[in-house]
């Protein structure tokens, strides 16, 4: 049973006061807070078991090394993949796509050859690919959503021409929420022999995620959004695809044999992993992921439809705010602007009361320059976040239609 009381009770950050309100923490899809059992496990790491890991031989080295490598099975059971050697350990999902963007797509694309986005892409999933643009000469094709947020798969597909080798799309926009039919669009992209790279940096935080049943290549992960540690996260890559790629940086560790005049390299996953990993990091994000785990993702899932549902609700009454994106299904990410007010006011209105939301681009610039906005104001709900913070929301905001209407 998921019982959201007992949730919030595992996150001690909530319980303080800003501004001599109550936290209303709406800033999630920025990065999430973090339970006590991640905490714990942070300290723990670091009072008790701490050394470098794969070169000691060494006690604490070892045990350090068994708790970080036990964490890529961990991710895999997160991301039900094939196999734990198919998890490669990041900083973050900006990393996973940069990595991808330089082993893979920098070793196979030749000028010509096309990738294709959707517009409600984050930066972290366009620029890298910009890079190639820049580069190789390889041309981004873009798909555009429609006017409520969402995202045709079948105008992915008709994108998928005979030049392209990649396509690029978001599970969930972290400005609209909208959820984006990932599987059938892998799919059809793995018939035609198309690589397929889901940004998960959204979408595995809301729902079960099962990689080889979307169908994907590649599928980065980042910690720090899955109530995990910042400068941890992973990417799934697909075995078959590990076989195309370079290592993306040298150094210790991802090597096998290193003399004066030739190097040889480790086998994946340690390949794409050079130099001192973020140790505690990696397994804080473990502990974060078996955490997850035990709530259940479906149920996770379940209680942020609700939620969802009624912060559409209340917020759609206000006939005054333009909420931005009202996609069918979408996650509880709710993107907004208001006549008269700037987004950066609206905030600071909104922090007075406690209530902690993002404003600005949010990474996505393309996607503001559709939507016809420079900038929004972003509540972004988490499975510890409920109703009656919703109508706090509310209540400030009618506070700010006061203020500047
Ligand atoms: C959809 C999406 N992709 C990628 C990223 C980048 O994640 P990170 O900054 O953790 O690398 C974010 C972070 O906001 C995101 O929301």
């Amino acid at each position: 049973m998921f019982d959201v009381n007992a949730i919030r009770a595992d996150f001690p950050i909530l319980s303080r006061q800003v501004n001599g309100q109550p936290l209303t923490y709406l800033d999630s899809g920025a990065s999430a807070q973090k339970p006590q059992v991640v905490i714990d496990a942070i300290t723990k790491a670091y009072s008790e078991e701490y050394a470098n890991v794969h070169r000691g031989l060494h006690y604490l080295s070892n045990l350090a090394t068994d708790k970080y490598e036990n964490v890529r099975q961990v991710v895999a059971k997160f991301l039900n993949a094939g196999h734990e050697d198919e998890i490669v350990f990041t900083s973050g999902t900006t990393e996973g796509i940069n990595l991808v963007a330089y082993s893979w797509a920098m070793e196979n694309l030749q000028p010509g050859d096309e990738i294709v986005l959707s517009v409600l892409e984050h930066h972290a999933n366009i620029v890298p690919w910009n890079f190639l643009r820049e580069r190789q000469g390889v041309v981004l094709k873009w798909v555009d959503c429609a006017a409520d947020g969402s995202l045709d798969p079948q105008a992915v597909i008709d994108a998928m021409g005979p030049k392209t080798k990649l396509v690029a799309v978001t599970q969930m926009s972290n400005v609209t929420g909208t959820r984006v039919d990932v599987k059938t669009i892998c799919h059809a992209a793995r018939e035609k022999g198309i690589a397929t790279l889901i940004d998960g940096s959204q979408g595995a935080v809301h729902g079960p995620v099962d990689v080889q049943d979307i169908g994907c290549d590649f599928y980065p992960i980042t910690g720090h959004k899955l109530y995990g540690p910042s400068g941890s996260g992973a990417i799934y890559i697909r075995a078959e695809r590990q076989a195309e790629m370079r290592p993306f940086m040298g150094g210790g560790d991802m090597i096998d044999t290193v003399t004066k005049d030739a190097v040889t390299y480790a086998k994946p996953p340690l390949k794409f992993e050079a130099g001192t990993p973020g140790i505690v990091q990696t397994i804080g994000m473990g502990v974060a992921l078996d955490y997850l785990m035990q709530i259940g993702m479906e149920n996770v899932a379940a209680y942020e439809a609700k939620l969802a549902a009624y912060a559409s609700e209340k917020l759609q009454n206000l006939n005054w705010l333009n909420v931005q994106g009202t996609a069918p299904g979408k996650g509880a990410i709710f993107s907004f602007t208001m006549e008269g007010a700037h987004p950066h006011d609206i905030s600071t209105v909104l922090d007075k009361k406690g209530v902690a939301v993002r404003a600005g681009s949010h990474c996505a610039m393309p996607l503001m320059q559709h939507l016809g906005v420079t900038a929004t104001c972003r509540a972004s709900f988490a499975m510890y976040n409920t109703t009656e913070e919703v109508d706090r929301l509310v209540e400030a905001l009618e506070l700010c239609r006061e203020f500047f209407g």
